[in-house]
């Protein structure tokens, strides 16, 4: 069986990922910055915003596995910095870090999101989040670009996907048939929904759920995380999946 590490593996999507990949037979190593619920193949806990927890949790893994799924995130309520530490900073360094270890014709999938599609809008500041090498001082990066709090979350969805796609032919995974994917889901009925809704209000959030007839749920985000992660998949690389019942292509179909 495969080795998957999973981050984000005590509540939502990651948990759910990682009860399918037991199911499906690979030993799955979790980790959050809380316990898990059920009981997996060995959890670590470590909060993914600092970089000296980073260093810590990458000293405990194991030598080689054969996959990462990088779904840990918040939802912009604790600011900017730290939504871009845990995010994408913290993702990107422990990405990095484990490259090393993972199977020749591994994988790595990044949980983005829908909100991460208005990227161009950005791009600038996007471009300039995703120069900046290793794990700065978030508080400064970000009083230097003047990001607002509110735009925290979705630019550190932008960048996760301007990363997906650059590290896809990074050497570092490329140059070992190390695949680098995202997938980006639409609402899902986890408990970071309820504070998308305090933060963009529930109009805007029925409306999105409205155009695709229901949210979406853990179950229904695993299944391509997990494809991704597979074999499968080998041909796929760089890409961005979105698994939305439809909201970004009819949202794509308007702009046409
Ligand atoms: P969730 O809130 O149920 O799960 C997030 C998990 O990440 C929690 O177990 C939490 O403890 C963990 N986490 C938070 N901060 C951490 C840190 N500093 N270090 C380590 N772990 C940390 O939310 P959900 O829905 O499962 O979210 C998973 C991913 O999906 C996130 O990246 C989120 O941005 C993304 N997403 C979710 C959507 C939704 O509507 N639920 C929509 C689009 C993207």
């Amino acid at each position: 069986g495969k080795t998957i590490l999973i981050t984000g593996v005590s509540s939502g999507i990651g948990a759910r990922t990682a009860e399918l990949a037991l199911q499906l037979g690979a030993d799955v190593i979790g980790v959050d910055v809380r316990a898990p619920a059920a009981a997996l193949s060995a959890f670590i806990e470590a909060d993914l915003s600092s970089p000296l927890a980073i260093t810590d949790l990458v000293a405990r893994l194991p030598q080689r596995f054969d996959a990462l799924c990088n779904v840990a995130g918040v939802s912009g309520t604790l600011g900017a910095a730290k939504t871009l530490a845990i995010n994408f900073y913290g993702l990107r360094a422990l990405s990095e870090a484990v490259a090393p270890r993972l199977r020749e014709g591994g994988a790595v999938v990044n949980v983005a999101s829908i909100a991460g599609f208005g990227w161009r809008a950005n791009l600038e500041r996007t471009k300039a989040l995703v120069g900046v090498q290793g794990f700065p001082d978030v508080d400064a990066v970000v009083a230097e670009l003047g990001i607002p709090k509110e735009l925290g979350y979705p630019i550190s969805k932008e960048a996760l996907l301007l990363w997906t796609f650059r590290a896809a032919h990074q050497p570092l995974f490329k140059a070992r048939t190390i695949r680098v994917n995202a997938v980006s889901p639409g609402p899902v009925e986890t408990p970071i929904l309820r504070e998308f809704r305090s933060v963009l209000g529930d109009a805007r959030v029925d409306s999105d759920i409205a155009r695709v007839g229901r949210a979406g749920t853990a179950p229904d985000i695993a299944p391509a995380i997990l494809f991704l992660c597979s074999d499968g998949a080998r041909w796929i690389n760089g890409a961005n999946l979105p698994v939305d019942g439809g909201l970004d292509a009819s949202v794509n179909a308007e702009v046409l």
